[in-house]
């Protein structure tokens, strides 16, 4: 069953609440739980931003499925690949093939150490600054080194001015 919540008549947030989790990454106790935050948009092309944790992974994927409501998915966006946000990066790529992978090189050398299986001709490697048009939307991306792993960077929606933030403003609580 989808759980879903639309921020703009094109971008949706498919994420997930996660109450069970007692300790985050095993040493940080969370009594108000976490949440996962990854959006859909739904423009000319289709782009996800982030995914979820391994424990919230086919809820998201019920979400996808909801609001691509038969579309294929044109882009992911990996701003920070840590598993709360990438975990269910695979089963995304297994379930939607054609997808490209959007990430900097740090994030992709990282994906290798987690052993992400992604096909050379699906990433696109962005420097930060760079702008790349997706249909209607034209996404732009901001390093933010150890906010809060190396790789760290945020995705900023020209079009319509949403700041895909990853950890900048993180915080505990559902
Ligand atoms: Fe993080
Ligand atoms: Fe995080």
């Amino acid at each position: 069953m989808h759980v879903v919540r639309e921020v703009t008549d094109q971008l949706t947030w498919i994420g997930a609440n996660d109450h069970r989790l007692t300790l985050f990454e095993n040493i940080h106790p969370i009594p108000e739980g976490v949440s996962y935050n990854s959006y859909v948009l739904t423009g000319e092309k289709t782009v996800l931003f982030d995914t979820v944790d391994w424990d919230a992974c086919r809820q998201m994927l019920e979400n996808l499925e909801y609001v691509l409501n038969g579309r294929d998915l044109d882009y992911i966006v990996v701003n920070h690949w840590e598993p709360d946000h990438a975990a269910s990066l695979q089963e995304v790529i297994t379930k939607y093939p054609n997808a490209q992978i959007i990430g900097n090189t740090k994030g992709f050398q990282l994906a290798e150490q987690f052993g992400f299986q992604i096909d050379e001709d699906k990433k696109i490697v962005v420097n930060e600054g760079d702008v790349i048009d997706v249909g209607d939307h034209k996404l732009t991306f901001l390093f933010m080194p150890m906010v809060h792993w190396p790789e760290a960077m945020v995705t900023l929606d020209l079009t319509n001015g949403a700041l895909f933030s990853a950890d900048a403003f993180g915080s505990f609580k559902a």
